[in-house]
Formats: structure tokens, sequence, C-alpha cells
């Protein structure tokens, strides 16, 4: 039987919670009892297949040979789908990357998960291909491997979320430290668990998966996360996600291994276009073009303004997730800098586990609603009505905010009236800037 309870020996070696021992770049295993498959790193993913019939199970091995095994997708209904998995080196770590594509499966479905003829105690769930009522996903980004994670993951959960959206710096690994991709990947899998049912990360990617730079590099620089989170529809970190004929999110890579401008943004243009009739038409990425901790003027921030703010507006995204500051904020709905009902919402920033920067406030950069020094994950939540719910919880559960949007009343395409509650804040100690 495999299971995902038991902690392998390696876990000695590769430091879970910790920063990982140095020069100990993979799993070991005591020779009287190497297991056929571990499975303590598996999760679930979408990267860019319809995800109403087809997902993609990941994880990690320390073995030498390179074999892939059976997966196996049983429904409660007696239908099945099986894959075999791939096997590839993990970047260039000495580990292997074990990735099984599964694809015909039935919308809106439950299925359990066998892995090398084992029943595990785990099951996926296929979106829908309609969403005739609501659907709720969780949404944040720097991640990272410190202790407050899991707390961070079972909050997120504990709404069901139908998938995980990281808006980029997942392991904070810099492209180099594999112990630390090892932690976030157990992390995901023990904790962003509703019920048995693994939450499907979907990710944007972020600077600290580059090694080396920060900007304007490659797929080679970030050797984990396209080892993991590559995509079927482009060779570089954007593509879209499509969830029946109401839900888009396009994800974006703000300078990291894409240029912004020219051929990233020609896409984003044809992607909006074709997808103008979305009931909800959303934007992912990790560099803010509206920061609210880090300089509004640097390059980078200037050309998400530059090329991306005018076709957010131009096309009426109703929100662009943005990340990186390590706060919490939420903009005013804004059309050319300024607030306007009929603008583009940006949220925020980027704390679902990296230590909380102080922001700016309101009063000091007015193109803020809300900021706040908040770990965070938001729980977003659409409606076939056009309407809305953002709420950002901490990892004890507090409400850092709460904003609900209704789906009529406005001449902005969905929006309508803003009703804004907000809980007291107070929550995680201001710490570093
Ligand atoms: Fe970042």
């Amino acid at each position: 039987m495999a299971t995902t309870s038991t902690r392998r020996r390696f876990l000695q070696f590769v430091g879970v919670g910790t920063a990982g021992l140095a020069g100990c770049a993979s799993f070991e295993f005591d020779d009287d009892e190497t297991p056929r498959n571990d499975l303590s790193t598996l999760i679930a993913t979408w990267r860019g297949r319809d995800p109403s019939d087809a997902v993609t199970l990941q994880w990690l091995e320390d073995a030498d040979d390179h074999d892939g095994v059976s997966v196996e997708l049983a429904a409660g209904d007696g239908s099945s789908a099986d894959a075999r998995s791939g096997v590839d080196p993990f970047g260039d770590s000495e580990l292997l990357r074990h990735r099984a594509e599964i694809t015909d499966l039935e919308p809106d479905t439950s299925y359990r998960i066998a892995v090398d003829g084992d029943e595990t105690d785990l099951s996926v769930h296929t979106a829908p291909d309609e969403v005739d009522d609501s659907l709720s996903f969780a949404e944040g980004g720097d991640i990272g491997t410190d202790d407050v994670v899991p707390r961070l993951h079972e909050q997120a959960a504990s709404r069901d979320p139908l998938f995980g959206l990281v808006g980029g710096d997942l392991a904070y690994a810099d492209g180099y430290d594999v112990e630390k991709w090892v932690t976030f990947l157990e992390h995901w899998h023990e904790h962003m668990r509703s019920g048995d049912r693994l939450v499907p990360l979907v990710a944007a990617i972020g600077d600290h998966e580059l090694r080396d730079r920060e900007y304007y590099g490659t797929p080679e620089d970030a050797p984990y996360f396209y080892s993991l989170f590559d995509n079927v529809q482009e060779d570089r970190a954007y593509w879209a996600l499509d969830i029946g004929d109401e839900l888009s999110i396009l994800l974006l890579d703000s300078n990291h291994t894409a240029e912004v401008a020219g051929t990233q943004t020609e896409w984003f243009e044809r992607a909006l276009a074709e997808r103008s009739d979305r009931e909800h038409l959303l934007a992912a990425y990790h560099v803010p073009a509206f920061p609210s901790a880090k300089d509004l003027d640097d390059e980078e921030r200037g050309s998400i303004r530059e090329h991306w703010v005018p076709l957010l507006e131009a096309y009426d995204v109703d929100v662009a997730f943005e990340h990186d500051d390590h706060t919490y904020k939420r903009t005013h709905r804004l059309l050319d800098g300024e607030p306007d009902e009929d603008g583009v919402l940006y949220l925020g920033d980027g704390a679902w586990g990296r230590e909380a920067r102080e922001p700016y406030t309101p009063a000091e950069r007015p193109c803020l609603a809300v900021s706040e020094s908040a770990l965070h994950v938001i729980d977003v939540e659409l409606s076939a009505d056009g309407s809305r719910r953002f709420e950002a919880v901490g990892p004890d559960g507090e409400v850092v905010d709460r904003l609900e949007e209704s789906g009529t009343g406005s001449q902005h395409r969905f929006g309508g009236e803003v009703a804004l509650e907000r809980s007291d804040v107070g929550l995680v100690p201001k710490t570093i800037r």
C-alpha cells in the first residue's frame, strides 16, 4: 500500500521545515526499507490543458532507474483513466521527477488515486465544464518554507478551493536549493488538501525561481520551476487557464524568463480578445504594477504599467492578482491610475508565508484602498451571476480584509455596487521592510 503518511528516512536528510542541510541534495533510504514509491511530495497540477478533463500528478523520487510507474484514477461510477509517469531529472539535482499526465477524465468528478498498482488514500477532482453556480479558489504568492506555511495552507484548504493559484516565488529557492523544493512540495501535499483531495497547484513564475538573477533570464535559469510548471501552451511561463466559458485566468511572466514587452504582450492581447465574453476575466503575475511596499518607479514595475495595464483596462479585466511585495494590499478600482468604479482591481501583494513587510499607507500611496503588514491567503469566490467575494485570511483564520461585489447595477461589465466590509486587522507583528 503506497501511503503518504510514512515519513521516510530521507526527511532526516532534507530537513523539513528548515533550510536543509548543505550538501544533502537527495533523498536517501535504508537499503532494507527502500519503498516502491515515496509519495510525500506528490502534488496535482494544472499546466495548460483543459482542467475539466485532465490533471498532472507529479512527485520526486530518489532512485536510479528512470522507469515510470502506472498512475490510475478511478471514479465512483467505475470509470477510470490511467497514464504511465514520465521520469526526468528534477532540474539539475540528483532527484527524479515523476510526471503522469492523465487525460480523458469527466468534468466535476472525483477520482481516487492509485500508483504502481497501490491504492492511496488520496483523490483529485476535475474542474466543471460550466460554472452554473459558484466556484472558489485560493490565491496568493511568495510562500517559501517557513513554519507558518502549513497553517496558511490549512486555512486555504479549509475553504475547499477548487485549486490554488500561486503568483510566483513558490519555494523561494533561488534556482539552487533543492531541499526547499522538497519541503515546499511536502507542505503542499500534506496541507493543501481538502479532506483526501489534493488541491491542484496553478503556478506563475517569480524572481526567486531564478538563479543568479531575478529578471531577463531563460527557462534554464529556473530549472526547478520549469521541471514542474512548464505548460503545454507556450514555451515560456505564460498561459491561459479556462474553466468553462465563464472564467479565465491569464498567467503572465513579469520579466523573469519572458520579457513583458514584445511577444508576451502580443500573446496577452490576443488571449484577452479571445476571452472578452467571460463573466470573470482575471490576470495573475508576480511583479506589481501598483506595489504596496517597494518602489513604484523601477524598470520592471514600470514595464508592467506601460505594457499590461492598458490592456487590463481596455479588455475590462476584473481583477489582477499581484505579488512580490510581501504585504496585503487592495487598490481602488483604477483607470488611468485614478480611482474609477469601472477600473481594474489589483489584489495582492504576496505574503503566503514569507515574512510580511510594512506597506505604504493609502494616504502615502493613494492608489491603495487597503494595505496591511499581514501574512494571508485570499479566498476568491466567483458566481455565475457575476458577483465576487474576496476574503484575505491569516494563519489563525483571522480575516485581514473582505470585499464583496455584486454582479449588477453598474456601468462596469461585471462590477456593480462595491460593498466593503472590513474586519479588525491587527494580526501578525509588523516586522521587516
Ligand atoms: Fe518576488
